[in-house]
């Protein structure tokens, strides 16, 4: 079995997430979501409309996605790669090369096109103006 990895927050879950956890999931058999705990956030300077059970919650109705782990530190991707045997690990382009060689030598590493005009600071923004 092809066991793919992604992170990332996922609050006020919309299309630009969908499309990204469909052609992850695309890329194997079984796609596991690190997703980033409420704690982990404060860290990104980041603080989410939903919490963390309450995302997870909503990422494990998706059809895409078969295992929701928690993210807690910048440092644990080359572990969760070892503990979970992972064969693919994918972010959004906005990476594009960070992680190349942290995980060089264990597991394929992908960068998708994020879906243009579309994120959670844009939704916030926009509510804002309303
Ligand atoms: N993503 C995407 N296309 C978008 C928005 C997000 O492909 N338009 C991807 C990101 O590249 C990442 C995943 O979805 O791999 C989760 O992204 P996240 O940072 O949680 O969502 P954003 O909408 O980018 O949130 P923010 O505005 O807070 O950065």
């Amino acid at each position: 079995m092809k066991r793919v990895i992604t992170y990332g927050t996922y609050d006020l879950l919309h299309y630009g997430h969908i499309k990204l956890l469909k052609r992850a999931r695309e890329l194997g058999d079984y796609l596991i979501v690190c997703l980033s705990t409420d704690e982990f956030n404060k860290l990104k300077n980041k603080k989410s409309y939903f919490s963390y059970d309450e995302r997870k919650a909503m990422l494990e109705a998706i059809r895409y996605v078969d295992l929701v782990i928690p993210e807690l530190t910048w440092e644990q991707k080359p572990d969760d790669v070892k503990k979970y045997n992972v064969d693919v690990f994918v972010m959004g382009d906005d990476w594009t090369g960070e992680f190349d060689d942290l995980l060089s030598g264990l597991c394929e590493v992908v960068y998708l096109p994020r879906t243009p005009d579309i994120s959670t600071t844009q939704i916030k923004t926009d509510m804002k103006s309303k």
